[in-house]
């Protein structure tokens, strides 16, 4: 029934999402948005930044550079340690990332472990691999004029002009906090927010937009004072819950927390909870909530040689933050959203099923659709045209829909989550009402126009 092949067909269909470079044959991990898509994304996007941002007093935003000095990567460890185990069959000479294949071991497995797992190939069935090797994620690239024979002929050129696609956006809050200090003043504990493109170079992109070489992350480092850390933890922790459970509208039983034992933890972090949900192909992370104590900041201290500490406003304490941040992805967002909608019905007295998106109001794509019950009816047209005009200036996202008969523009718009279907009749040239349809129970009211 709520099976990921069925959202991703609706997605193309309606017009969420389309495989990145589709005319192309598409590109492995990169997924485009079309116009229903681009409209859920900002939705839940701006949702999050007004549950985060607005609405707070102590958390503030940025939107910094995707393109970094190189020392960000070396001062973040994201040069030595940001890599997933790579594993070569010897036969087919096909690469994987290793604790994607076999069952029960993790990102830190080594050869042995691997190779006791007696996985085999799932491309041609052998049972003979290289050696696990470590593979960094980062996408490089060089800045300015370089060609491509100086990384043979002028190496040193070529080595000093290389740059990194960001891998997390939390650096570039990191290299700002100094800024923002310097600028607002913040007492402690305060946020940084900032939301935009990660790039990941994923050995094995799947499950849709679960895991892309490109994907758009939110994030907060929250900054504290060191003794304070397990308390503003908690505090995050719940804000999280709150966020995905009552703003998004995230089944609390979907959403399962799991403690990431320190062996797999990232290398900055020294408690991490992983929020996992329920998607249609199983358990898997939606977001992540780390300590990652003073890593980050004591690091760009000794890389920049520039003091990040902080000066207490009454006590006039000395001391280096400790960071709490809470971690998601859009996509992962967005698909956790689509699939708890994404729901499959049989039409009451007809042998006919109807796919609805159940959205929340807040993040469906158009709240209302207006149509003339009939698309050749002049009269008919100019009064919905009148209706439309008026909500319109109501509210944002009204579309207008006078294709096909009525039964396939209600299908049309339930697929894509419009919660009010608004029609306007021949009863409505004689008394000024609507019938208003609701796309969760089908049910239809006449409703006054001026009350709409
Ligand atoms: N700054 C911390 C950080 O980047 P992470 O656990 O690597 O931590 C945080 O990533 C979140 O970003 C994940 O929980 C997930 O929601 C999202 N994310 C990471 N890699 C992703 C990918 N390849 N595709 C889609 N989302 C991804």
């Amino acid at each position: 029934m709520n099976n990921l092949e069925n959202i991703v067909s609706l997605c193309k269909r309606r017009g969420f999402i389309f495989p990145g470079s589709d005319v192309y044959g598409g590109m492995a991990g990169t997924w485009d948005y079309g116009p229903l898509g681009v409209m859920l994304k900002k939705k839940i996007m701006d949702a999050w930044w007004n549950y985060f941002v607005e609405q707070r007093d102590d958390i503030y935003g940025v939107d910094a550079a995707i393109l970094m000095n190189p020392k960000t990567w070396a001062a973040s460890g994201h040069l030595a340690t940001f890599s997933d185990p790579l594993v070569e069959c010897k036969e087919c000479k096909s690469r994987f990332r290793a604790d994607k294949i076999a069952d029960g071991i993790s990102e830190s497995v080594t050869t042995e472990e691997f190779l006791a797992t007696h996985t085999k190939c799932p491309v041609c069935g052998k049972e003979n691999w290289g050696p696990i090797r470590k593979f960094n994620m980062m996408f490089a690239t060089h800045v300015g004029a370089v060609l491509p024979e100086d990384n043979t002929e002028n190496a040193e050129l070529a080595a000093k002009s290389t740059a990194y696609l960001r891998p997390e956006t939390a650096q570039g809050i990191f290299t700002n906090y100094k800024n923002v200090v310097d600028t607002i003043y913040p007492s402690l504990p305060f946020g940084i927010a900032q939301q935009g493109k990660a790039f990941r170079n994923e050995i094995s992109p799947r499950d849709f937009i679960l895991r892309d070489r490109e994907c758009t992350q939110m994030e907060i480092e929250y900054f504290v004072h060191p003794d304070t850390w397990e308390e503003n933890f908690e505090k995050m922790r719940s804000a999280q819950h709150n966020f995905l459970e009552n703003i998004v509208g995230l089944p609390q039983d979907k959403l399962h927390e799991y403690e990431v034992p320190a062996a797999d933890r990232a290398h900055y972090s020294k408690r991490t909870i992983d929020l996992m949900f329920d998607y249609p192909n199983g358990e898997e992370e939606l977001m992540g909530l780390a300590y990652r104590t003073d890593f980050d900041l004591a690091n760009i201290q000794r890389e920049s040689g520039k003091s990040m500490e902080y000066r207490d406003k009454v006590t006039g304490e000395t001391f280096i933050p400790h960071v709490i941040e809470p971690s998601i992805g859009v996509e992962r967002l967005f698909l956790a959203i689509l699939s708890n909608a994404y729901t499959e019905e049989k039409v009451a007295d007809k042998d006919e099923t109807r796919i609805v998106l159940k959205l929340p109001e807040n993040l469906a794509p158009y709240k209302f659709c207006v149509s003339p019950l009939l698309k050749n009816k002049p009269e008919l047209v100019t009064k919905a045209k009148e209706v439309y005009d008026k909500l319109r200036a109501k509210y944002s996202n009204v579309t207008w829909d006078d294709s096909g008969n009525i039964g396939k523009r209600y299908r049309k718009q339930d697929e894509i989550g419009t919660p009010k279907c608004v029609v306007i009749d021949f009863d409505t040239l004689e008394d000024d009402t609507v019938t208003v349809r609701d796309r969760d129970t089908t049910e239809q009211i006449r409703v006054n126009i001026a009350e709409l």
